[in-house]
């Protein structure tokens, strides 16, 4: 179990320091950021520099060289005590002006959220007992995670957290789950992640959803703008125990409760889909490939003749409007829809099939999905159900699922001549 009064925690939310009271006397630094990292209980004392020799570090100001194999050892553990020693700084501590950096053999080098060190057998890879989890994971969207972590270990880590992360989450998320886990099992205190913002939402909100059903969120910052390689990215800070702390904040604001998607008002995320929306509401379609053409494309599409079985191409196009174009202005654009048309059918179409062929075929025949490559001429999902729905009206209200605020608009059906 761990102690039940922390005597110090440095929180280190990525490039900036933020620090807690500390509690008592001596210091307990807790860090699992870049590799998961804990840090039992230390304190600086001049002078244990000989007896910390066996693991090397950087001892200013006798500066003792560094082991090839130890670097990041002593990186991280360098990290810790700057971190340290500019907590005792700016909280009226006196740091020691020639500290001496013990080494703290506690850090551990691995994967923090999937154990691969047999291979056959993936195991989930026990964290340690801590008072504090602090870190800033790796953001990783859905979309770029096989990418950026190759198909099998994606699969495997899914296949670890199933029943407990959805697919479609975030890679952070991950670290939340493990955190939650470990303030259930009594083996933490409390956490405090930060995030993409879309742990706020969507798939990835349900690692959010089993920290309040396991215990509360009493910190939240629920949209901060950070520079990551020059890019700008939004992200969240959630800070989570099992319940036991009363005092809530969120966007700097006390509040009386903290929602899981960090809002502090009525709880949408336990909203219901109301079946009376049944057939009027419906998710956009999807095309799962480069359907799309320009205007003057479709223009020229429209006005050429040829095809083998005598039909017009304006029976494939259809015009499109996604977020951006609601938000913005829009481009004029258009898709190929082949529908359900076989292979063959959809090959009389001789100038749409051609550009079919040139812009989706190629990616479409490496897809992972068995339907998507052996129907690469087809759009994913064109929601036949919405379609036949809003053909007989003269508007219809559509609102973007991506942006950031909850705007509606009307449109109109496109003119079938
Ligand atoms: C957003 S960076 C944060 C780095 C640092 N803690 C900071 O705040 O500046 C995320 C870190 O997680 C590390 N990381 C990525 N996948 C990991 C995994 N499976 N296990 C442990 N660490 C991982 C990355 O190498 C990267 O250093």
């Amino acid at each position: 179990m761990v102690a039940q009064q922390p005597r110090a925690v440095q929180v280190d939310f990525g490039h900036e320091q933020r620090h807690r009271t500390p509690r008592g006397d001596g210091p307990r630094l807790v860090q699992l950021g870049p590799r998961p990292v804990r840090v039992p209980q230390h304190k600086p004392q001049p002078g244990a520099g000989e007896e910390a020799a066996d693991d090397t570090l950087l001892c200013p100001p006798r500066r003792r060289p560094v082991r090839a194999a130890s670097t990041w050892r002593w990186a991280f553990t360098f990290v810790i005590w700057i971190g340290y020693l500019q907590w005792m700084k700016f909280n009226g501590f006196n740091p020691p002006n020639d500290p001496v950096l013990e080494p703290i053999k506690s850090i551990r080098l691995m994967d923090a959220i999937l154990d691969l060190s047999d291979p056959q057998y993936p195991k989930e890879p026990e964290w340690p007992e801590a008072e504090f989890i602090v870190g800033n994971p790796p953001f990783l969207g859905d979309k770029v995670m096989r990418g950026g972590l190759g198909d099998k270990y994606v699969e495997q880590l899914r296949t670890m957290y199933a029943g407990r992360i959805p697919g479609g989450a975030d890679l952070c998320c991950y670290w939340f789950e493990k955190a939650r886990a470990q303030i259930k099992a009594g083996h933490t205190i409390r956490a405090g992640l930060l995030g993409t913002q879309n742990v706020r939402g969507g798939a990835s909100r349900k690692a959010l959803d089993r920290i309040a059903e396991t215990g509360s969120i009493f910190f939240g910052v629920s949209d901060r703008n950070w520079v990551l390689d020059g890019a700008m990215v939004h992200i969240s800070m959630v800070g989570f125990d099992s319940g036991i702390e009363n005092a809530k904040t969120l966007d700097g604001m006390t509040v009386a409760t903290i929602n899981p998607n960090l809002t502090g008002s009525v709880d949408i995320t336990k909203a219901k889909r109301l079946q009376e929306n049944a057939a009027i509401g419906f998710l956009g379609s999807c095309k799962g490939g480069s359907f799309d053409i320009t205007e003057s494309e479709a223009i020229r599409l429209v006005t050429a003749s040829g095809n083998p079985h005598g039909r017009p191409n304006s029976g494939l196009l259809r015009p499109v409007v996604n977020s951006r174009d609601l938000l913005g202005r829009s481009e004029g654009r258009w898709i190929i829809d082949t529908g359900n048309l076989t292979l063959a059918e959809a090959a009389l179409y001789t100038d749409p099939f051609a550009i079919v062929e040139a812009r989706v075929k190629p990616t479409r025949e490496v897809n992972r999905d068995k339907w998507l490559r052996e129907n690469w001429w087809r759009p994913q999902r064109m929601r036949p159900e919405m379609q036949e729905a809003i053909g007989p009206l003269h508007r219809f209200c559509v609102t973007p699922t991506t942006s950031k605020h909850r705007i509606f608009s009307f449109l109109e059906p496109p003119d079938s001549s």
